[in-house]
């Protein structure tokens, strides 16, 4: 047993991670009174929200008809029929409140000339229930609405005296025999010391795992922490094999150049100058949702019409637009296309490629964002003293693909909503619960032998391996035989976690020490992907088969729930739930289910 110090620290809440949903929870925590702790293993403001740009979803209707009916359907049908409805109702309807929430909290939202919030077009926001033109719906503040949002609600927290542990790296979850979370154990990165934080709910909102790809619009620190947590806690991950790619990721570098860009008028095109998301899709164009503008770019690409000397990429072009809307709008990617791909946006298109950026699948959860691990007898059984927001989360509102500018309303809708129910649930009177010796003595044994690790496979080695099987196997496109491939090559690679590498032992700024860790936890997240995915004989939303190319309600309308362990993936499947949360007569519209249909744009 591995003898270390360490200090305990009380809580009614454990908050682990500090992005938009993090702080979120903690804000609503805090503002309720709960002793409410936040640990983060990078500084607040510095967590990957800051990288959203294009701005946040809410039917405010401040540029055009609009109503959160019309949101929701949109949702529904961007999830490719594989969401949750009641959970998708959930964030239609709150979002208009949490955006003016935002706004409240000082978020400062770029203005129409009246002095409202600011709402631009986005890919697979329509309206009259996927009939009508498409909507101006996404809220932004130019194109640093994640830098915004996520330096108003730290601020926030900070003035509701929620507290915060930063640069602390959370190494396991501490759970009871009969299957309780009571706490989380922590290490300080900047002293080496040790921390046991006992609380009465932890909160995982560590965000998505895109680093298991090669090349992901997300930064390094997007590991899976939660859903490595979650795996070693012997619960399941749920729809990992739905993986996005955001159409506009700059050529080679990966870094993130927004939709609002096509939101403002931008548009694609092929080496043959032709704007060809006409072709794919000749109502919405290249506002179609994502899934659907990247499979369309593959094409062209595989079609021998890509740009480029090796004709491997395509060409977003902007420099028809005002230079003056490109200054206003889109300051960050103008800059961004200037650093990363040496183009003036004024005068030359910017060279694109589909990259990872989000994850649908994650952390099984209730609209509460209540943690469930689904049994033969209940589906929606709830792990007590344990949530999950954000994008280390599956609600599921996004199903098997997420509308752009759905992820930042999904972050403050679930974080404010897990906020609320801990209101109702944390009894500030009762006592923390205390986490076994032994719970506590397995979390330190697992954080040593990583520490001790004296394989034969460094670090960098086996993560460059992993997100190389990722990026070839569990791509845009995906068919039986690579999958297979790749499902045999990623176990052998998640096998040589055995086999690793530590350096340096030491616990003070380690940075080996956690890129082990972190791998650790991308691991159990990018094997149940790829296992996930080739289990899956169908195409829905962005897990596009070519030896099954069409949706099957009948047979995979299902939620795919995949338990890790070490190199084994057992899969279970979870059924979709179909009701809305109120059926109710509201401005003439029945609410009802929203029965699948063929997904066309
Ligand atoms: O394109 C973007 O600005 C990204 C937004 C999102 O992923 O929601």
């Amino acid at each position: 047993m591995a003898a270390y110090e360490y200090e305990t620290h009380d809580y009614d809440v454990v908050v682990v991670g500090a992005g938009g949903s993090g702080l979120r929870a903690t804000l609503g925590m805090a503002e309720q009174g709960l002793r409410t702790a936040c640990v983060t293993k990078v500084f607040p403001t510095r967590s990957h929200t800051v990288a959203a740009q294009g701005g946040i979803a809410a039917s405010l209707s401040n540029m055009g008809p609009d109503n959160w009916q019309w949101h929701m359907y949109d949702t529904v049908k961007g999830s490719d029929w594989l969401g949750d409805t009641d959970a998708m109702e959930y964030l239609a309807r709150h979002a208009p409140a949490a955006v003016y929430e935002l706004e409240h909290y000082g978020v400062p939202f770029s203005r129409t000339e009246e002095g409202k919030i600011y709402q631009r077009p986005f890919g697979g926001h329509t309206t009259e229930f996927g009939e009508g033109p498409p909507v101006q719906r996404t809220c932004a503040a130019a194109d640093r609405t994640g830098h915004a949002i996520l330096h108003t609600l730290y601020g926030q927290s900070l003035k509701n005296d929620a507290e915060f542990f930063i640069e602390y790296f959370a190494i396991d979850l501490l759970m009871s025999d009969d299957g309780v979370c009571q706490g989380v154990l922590c290490w300080k990165l900047d002293d080496g010391t040790m921390h046991v934080f006992n609380a009465k709910t932890v909160v995982l909102a560590t965000g998505g795992y895109g680093r298991a790809y090669f090349s992901a619009t997300s930064a390094h620190t997007c590991t899976g922490d939660g859903g490595g947590m979650v795996a070693r806690a012997g619960l399941p991950l749920q729809d990992m094999e739905f993986v996005q790619f955001h159409p506009t990721g700059i050529y080679g570098s990966g870094c993130l150049i927004t939709e609002g860009a096509r939101g403002e008028g931008g548009y694609l095109t092929n080496s043959e100058g032709e704007r060809f998301m006409e072709r794919y899709a000749p109502t919405y164009k290249d506002l179609a949702p994502r899934d659907y503008v990247s499979r369309s770019m593959t094409m062209e690409i595989r079609e021998g019409r890509g740009v480029g000397e090796h004709g491997d990429h395509i060409h977003l072009n902007l420099s028809h637009l005002p230079k003056e809307a490109l200054a206003e709008r889109l300051p960050g990617i103008s800059e961004s296309a200037k650093i990363f791909a040496g183009v003036d946006v004024t005068k030359e298109p910017i060279p694109v490629l589909p990259t990872v950026h989000y994850n649908m699948g994650g952390i099984p959860t209730n609209y509460w964002g209540e943690v469930l691990n689904p049994t033969e007898g209940n589906p929606n059984a709830v792990v007590p003293g344990l949530m999950a927001v954000g994008e280390a989360g599956c609600a599921s509102v996004h199903g098997a693909n997420r509308l752009g500018s759905n992820s930042l309303i999904d972050l403050v809708v679930f974080g404010r909503a897990a906020a609320i129910r801990a209101g109702k649930t944390i009894n500030p009177e009762e006592s923390t619960p205390r986490p076994s010796a032994a719970s506590i003595d397995k979390a330190f044994d697992r954080f040593d032998s990583v520490r001790h690790a004296d394989g034969g496979t460094p670090t960098a080695e086996l993560r460059l391996e992993m997100q190389r099987t990722m990026q070839e196997d569990a791509a845009v496109f995906r068919a039986s035989k690579t999958l297979a491939e790749g499902k045999e090559k990623m176990t052998a690679i998640a096998g040589k976690l055995s086999d690793l590498k530590v350096t340096d032992r030491s616990l003070i700024w380690n940075s080996d020490l956690m890129e082990s860790l972190e791998l650790t936890n991308l691991m159990p997240n990018a094997l149940a992907t790829i296992v996930g995915a080739e289990a899956r004989k169908e195409s829905r939303g962005a897990h596009a088969h070519e030896d099954f190319s069409e949706r099957d309600d009948e047979n995979w309308r299902v939620h795919s729930i995949a338990r890790v362990e070490d190199t084994k993936v057992d899969l279970t499947y979870r059924p979709v739930i179909v009701d809305p949360l109120t059926v109710e007569q509201e401005g003439g519209i029945e609410l009802k289910r929203i029965a699948p249909k063929e997904r066309t744009f």
